[in-house]
């Protein structure tokens, strides 16, 4: 049966085999050796917003494993002229052997996962951002070796990175303490899930509202755009409510003297963090932008090799 990743809960069985493969894949890259499990298999990318780091990291992914990946954009597609979203989930899977979809509505990925045959991959929704926190706890486990145990601290909006960072961090046995403003809050199914895993696995989930108590004692510090695509409406009002949540020097000194700062990147430099946090010594951002090519190709390998 085929088997998708629209939310990170579908990796609860296999997410520690899934994060060692991301190592061995990115062994076999930085040896330059040739590793091709993937030949002649083919990804459809349909995307609905921008994207830097996901276009390239599955097109090259794709590519260093023997594939081939074809961006699609909704407005190139008969998507974008009212094809509906189960005919082309139908159609593309005689095409291709899976399908990566950004786009708004976490019930329009869910649409298509049911209607193909072949697995559906979130590159990120309005709900979710299961491959970016796949990535993020890949390089937590590369610099601090064992996640469990571990406390993260996210900073700022309550929204698709957010939510998946809560469900990744319960399943990998980490501490999450969200500090988020009023009216902001994550997603409350998302929350609740997330809270039930952690009492399983022994580590607290919780959503505060004090940036300073969620970063005590945190081993990682993460944040991200306190406007996402989809809310450019908003960002007046939102650049003020979020202004007390920036990661700045300051926030930074309340944590623990190794904490890492996280950031799913693109960064909005001087709203939520600032220049001397993200380019200073505890930053490790584009590090974890690099690994979104190596876990992606563990998540390809794990679903279509
Ligand atoms: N972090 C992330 O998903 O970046 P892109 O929007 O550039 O793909
Ligand atoms: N929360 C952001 C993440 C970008 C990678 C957004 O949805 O725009």
């Amino acid at each position: 049966m085929k088997r998708d990743l629209v939310s990170m809960l579908e990796l609860t069985d296999d997410l520690p085999q899934i994060l060692d493969l991301a190592s061995n894949l990115k062994n076999i890259q930085t040896a330059n050796e040739r590793h091709e499990p993937l030949k002649d298999k083919s990804l459809a990318m349909i995307f609905e917003k921008p994207s830097t780091r996901t276009r390239v990291s599955f097109e090259v992914g794709m590519t260093q494993l023997g594939g081939h990946a074809l961006y699609l954009s909704t407005s190139d597609l008969q998507l974008g002229r009212g094809e509906t979203i189960a005919d082309t989930a139908k159609v593309l899977s005689r095409y291709v052997d899976a399908i990566m979809y950004r786009g708004f509505e976490h019930s329009k990925t869910v649409e298509l996962a049911r209607g193909a045959t072949v697995p559906v991959l979130n590159g990120l929704d309005d709900l979710e951002h299961p491959c970016q926190i796949v990535a993020d706890l890949f390089t937590i486990m590369e610099k601090k070796e064992d996640l469990s145990g571990l406390k993260l601290a996210y900073l700022g909006d309550g929204n698709n990175v957010c939510n998946s960072l809560l469900l990744g961090c319960a399943m990998s046995s980490m501490n999450i303490s969200a500090a988020c403003p009023e009216g902001y809050y994550p997603d409350s199914g998302i929350l609740r899930t997330a809270k039930e895993i952690g009492e399983e696995n022994n580590v607290s989930v919780d959503v505060i509202k004090s940036p300073e108590n969620a970063v005590s004692d945190a081993d990682v510090i993460y944040t991200d755009v306190w406007v996402s695509m989809g809310d450019e409406a908003e960002k007046a009002v939102r650049l003020e409510v979020f202004a007390p949540y920036q990661v700045n020097e300051e926030l930074v000194s309340r944590a623990k003297d190794d904490c890492l700062v996280m950031h799913c990147l693109p960064a909005h430099r001087g709203e939520e963090i600032t220049n001397g946090v993200i380019d200073g010594d505890r930053s490790v951002v584009f590090d974890q932008a690099e690994n979104r090519l190596h876990a992606q190709k563990a998540i390809l390998v794990h679903l279509i090799g």
